[in-house]
């Protein structure tokens, strides 16, 4: 829409990479409850339904990818400086949203833009085109502040069925070569298995004692969620 205004916002954004040793401070607007607890709150629509397979829903697909891929890092801190983009919750990411216009709204065009300006900005993997189609999908199916419920299942404990969609939409972006969290990748295979074979990864989303409770600054993971990486982990951390 406004030339000016979307430069702002891609400045901004590249100038949160800059601040990737900052504190970690995000809160998610609902409980990010696909299990059934919690449900959003952002908004007063987040009532926890079935999951629809044709639909997209804010709390479980939308903020879990936003809060790792752009307000990570606790870096809102420094948008609220600037006056700026602060994506860490439904409000506030609504300003960068037309609901049922993804192509007029500025949080997806700035994430299918090809150029340095990017959203992730490099050296940030930019989002998958799976990624982008749901941001797309979503907003095009009216940005709701949605959740539902029911859609994980225990019995699928496989890496690419399970584990591997979960580190990519509720991790990677804290997690990944250009952005190490703790010195952790996890965008491979062979990066999971390290911390699920030395313990850290159950640990750390079972928010066990003794390890940093993840996601980071977000909520705790659905326990069905847990349980398929319990699961994976227990059949011998496999690249199935
Ligand atoms: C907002 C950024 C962010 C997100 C999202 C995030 N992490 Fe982290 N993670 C970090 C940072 C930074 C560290 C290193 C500092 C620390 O341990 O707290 C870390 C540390 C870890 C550790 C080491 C914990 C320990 O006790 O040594 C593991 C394992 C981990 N993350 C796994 C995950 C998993 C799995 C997810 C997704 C469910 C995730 N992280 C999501 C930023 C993040």
């Amino acid at each position: 829409m406004n030339r000016k205004i979307l430069q702002g916002f891609s400045l901004l954004l590249a100038g949160l990479l800059l601040l990737n040793a900052c504190r970690h401070e995000i809160l998610y607007p609902g409980g990010g409850g696909t299990g059934g607890t919690g449900g959003g709150t952002g908004g007063g629509t987040g009532s926890t339904n079935t999951c629809s397979p044709d639909s997209v829903y804010f709390v479980n697909d939308i903020m879990p990818l936003i809060a790792s891929n752009c307000a990570m890092s606790g870096c809102h801190d420094a948008i609220t400086h600037e006056d700026g983009v602060d994506l860490t919750s439904y409000t506030k990411i609504m300003k960068y949203v037309s609901p049922g216009n993804a192509s007029g709204s500025k949080l997806y065009k700035e994430i299918i833009r090809t150029d340095g300006d990017r959203m992730p900005p490099p050296p940030m993997p930019p989002f998958t085109t799976a990624q982008k189609t749901l941001i797309q999908k979503w907003i095009n199916q009216g940005a709701k502040n949605n959740s539902c419920a029911g859609r994980c299942d225990t019995t699928v404990f496989t890496y690419s069925g399970a584990v591997k969609p979960l580190m990519d939409n509720k991790c990677v972006g804290c997690h990944n070569p250009a952005n190490p969290g703790g010195n952790i990748d996890l965008s491979t295979y062979n990066g999971v298995k390290l911390v699920a074979l030395n313990g850290k990864l159950y640990g750390s989303v079972a928010h066990q004692p003794g390890y940093s409770p993840m996601p980071q600054g977000a909520a705790k993971m659905p326990d069905c969620e847990i349980i398929q990486i319990q699961k994976w982990i227990t059949a011998g951390t496999l690249n199935n």
